[in-house]
């Protein structure tokens, strides 16, 4: 069975952000823009991202007959919209007359009238603009013929310091520790430093003039402004399906965010990211891609929308190079093979003036289709309508990385490690690369996922887990899982208190058979060399524990100052495995052993022994498979297969498959 982000348009979306009200003076760039759409293959346009000031000129004075235009225009030149709620940037009456809708930063400043993204989300008054927009849009709009979807806001994020904000925040923290302030003083340890609380009244968000040396203050904070966020955000939701109950919703998610994005997508319909890597190395930022990809098709486990990406170049990096030649499809490629059901850019055509003006776009000042870019853009879209029968289909993994927000937080505001080497995106990013080089397929799960669906989890610095994640961990091992873990795992519960009675916490010792008795940060210089039982030398940096064995079988060794650790043990736990590295590796060993383990674990894998940068991805659904064969090398590489396949690009069927430089083939067999 397929799964359409909507039914109704049972394809692959090729698009981009489309702002004419920049042009509204130039009557003949709106017409162009249409021959240009169809010129490059662009069957969708995200309309209104920043369009509250247009649609909404005056208080309760809605014009909309600027929109009606553009919707009927590009639904007759047979595209398709994403229409956006506005309530990314606001109109400046609004700001004048009601100044609370903006936020007040942490140092007390409350914002005047600026730019985009800096509305308070508590805010009823903010809120209530927002649903009457919305509703508005959603009543007019929400039966028209060429929208298929509602494109929420823009890149939510950021803190609010409001008296709003502040007073949702203690009532929020009354809400989790149940009115009782007993138990908060408890789990925020505040007896340190004198920093009790006599009420929850008195409880400030931590900043720099209020308390800051409660870590677990922190992680309760950044829980506070997700959750706070994804209701502003349901408050949209809610507006714009009581008018119009059956078009889908997702928002623009952004990778390294510091929202929780579990809490995000559960009032989702689907999930849809901007995707903006640097593609220095492209087989380096490839798989640090390919992470991002694979968590946003997790969040939801159904097809996604890559709704953002720059052609060419951005404008917000340090150095903004064009990408090298191939890449821009390379990377379009990437997203569908990873479950994508689109490709989209920002932006359409770059605007004349502003921030963004010299900003990749498939149209440039020129206005012509007869760019480099917009050749690039159309044999984009070419691809994708070869590829079309590929919407839809779904990713299945038996190999989870566990990465989880709570946690980041609460590693981030720990300090006693190597405070400002701590990485933990990065080192889960790091796991991640062994599979993804092996050809495998691999979700992105959180503490609340379902471990039971994999053979393998790898749950890299797991520094913060509660209890129940704790039990969860158990009976997945006992029942036949293998768990791969690391230093800093099991320290403190979900409130930044440690665990008593020894690292990992709890029953995880038994589990993994293992004890850490203390973990030592190293400086840069620092290197330590690692022995495997087979005799092979690696080197660990960063972050070492020193282990000691209680029933696990040790597979590596640390030779350190204060003697010989284990580096990597494994323990037989019920009908389990348990993996326990000690030590941070720069990839190589965790892909050394991480091989060896989906060899011994048979997970599957189309191709095995890949040559080096190239990689395989597969979607399917009941009846067949898609395999992308992903090239970033410089060279052309060949696989030879027993089986046939159809290679979709090229129209024929084939056993012998050759990829050239920097690109990717599509093929298809049955199941
Ligand atoms: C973000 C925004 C867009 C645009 C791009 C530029 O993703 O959503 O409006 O500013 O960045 O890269
Ligand atoms: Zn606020």
């Amino acid at each position: 069975m397929k799964d359409y982000i909507n039914k109704s348009f049972p394809h692959l979306i090729y698009g981009a952000d489309y702002n004419p009200e920049q042009w509204a003076d130039y009557p003949d760039i709106l017409e162009q823009d249409m021959e240009l759409m169809k010129a490059a293959h662009v069957n969708e346009m995200s309309v209104g991202i920043f369009s509250w000031a247009f649609l909404e000129p005056k208080e309760g004075e809605y014009d909309f007959s600027f929109t009606d235009e553009i919707l009927d225009k590009i639904y007759e030149n047979g595209g398709r919209v994403i229409l956006a709620t506005p309530s990314g940037s606001r109109p400046r009456w609004l700001v004048e007359k009601y100044p609370e809708v903006m936020r007040v930063t942490a140092d007390g400043k409350r914002l005047g009238f600026r730019d985009r993204h800096n509305h308070c989300y508590t805010s009823p008054e903010y809120r209530k603009k927002v649903a009457a927009i919305d509703y508005k849009l959603a009543e007019r709009y929400g039966n028209h013929p060429a929208v298929i979807a509602w494109h929420i806001s823009n890149e939510y994020g950021g803190r609010c310091y409001c008296p709003y904000c502040r007073r949702a925040f203690v009532e929020f923290l009354r809400k989790r520790y149940d009115n009782d302030i007993h138990k908060l003083n408890e789990q925020y340890w505040s007896a340190f430093w004198g920093l009790k609380y006599d009420n929850f009244e008195q409880i400030e968000p931590p900043t720099d003039m209020s308390v800051s040396a409660i870590n677990a203050l922190y992680v309760d904070w950044e829980r506070f402004v997700t959750e706070q966020t994804a209701d502003f955000m349901q408050n949209e939701i809610n507006a714009v399906k009581s008018a119009c109950p059956n078009l889908p919703v997702t928002t623009n998610l952004m990778w390294k965010h510091h929202l929780n994005y579990w809490k995000i997508a559960e009032k989702l319909d689907f999930v849809s990211w901007d995707s903006y890597p640097e593609w220095k190395d492209p087989f380096e930022n490839a798989s640090q891609v390919a992470f991002w990809h694979d968590l946003f098709r997790s969040l939801k486990f159904r097809p996604f929308l890559l709704m953002e990406s720059a052609p060419g170049l951005v404008n917000w990096m340090a150095i903004n190079r064009l990408k090298r030649p191939n890449i821009d499809k390379l990377q379009s490629m990437q997203a569908i093979a990873h479950g994508s059901d689109s490709v989209q850019y920002f932006q359409f055509r770059k605007g004349r003036g502003g921030k963004e003006k010299f900003h990749g776009a498939i149209v440039d000042h020129a206005g012509s289709s007869d760019t480099r870019i917009f050749k690039i853009v159309k044999e984009v879209g070419e691809t994708i309508n070869k590829i079309d029968e590929i919407a839809g289909t779904g990713v299945k993994s038996k190999v989870a990385i566990l990465f989880d927000w709570e946690n980041s937080w609460a590693i981030q505001y720990a300090t006693g490690f190597n405070n400002g080497n701590k990485k933990y995106t990065e080192t889960c990013e790091n796991y991640y690369r062994a599979f993804w080089k092996e050809g495998v397929n691999v979700d992105i799960i959180n503490s609340e996922g379902n471990f039971s669906k994999y053979s393998i989890i790898v749950a890299p610095m797991l520094y913060s887990l509660s209890e129940k994640t704790i039990d969860k961990i158990e009976k997945y091992v006992k029942n036949g899982g293998w768990i791969y873990s690391t230093y800093m795992s099991g320290y403190v519960n979900e409130n930044d208190l440690c665990y008593l009675g020894g690292f990992p916490s709890g029953v995880l010792k038994t589990v993994f058979g293992i004890v850490n008795e203390e973990i030592d940060s190293l400086y840069e210089t620092d290197e330590y060399i690692v022995k495997t039982v087979d005799d092979k030398s690696f080197k660990g940096r960063d972050y070492c524990e020193h282990v000691i064995i209680k029933g696990a079988k040790t597979l590596a060794t640390i030779q350190t100052e204060f003697g010989n650790y284990p580096a990597l043990t494994v323990n037989e736990y019920g009908k389990g495995k348990a993996f326990y590295q000690s030590f941070r590796d720069s990839g190589e060993f965790n892909e050394y052993f991480l091989r060896k383990i989906v060899i011994e674990r048979r997970i599957y894998k189309e191709f095995d022994n890949l040559p080096d940068k190239l990689t395989v991805h597969t979607r399917e659904d009941d009846k067949t498979v898609y395999v992308f064969i992903e090239n970033y090398s410089e060279k052309e590489q060949c696989l030879i297969s027993d089986r046939k396949y159809f290679d979709l690009l090229n129209g024929k069927i084939i056993t012998e498959i050759v990829v050239k430089p920097l690109s990717v083939a599509v093929l298809r067999r049955d199941k």
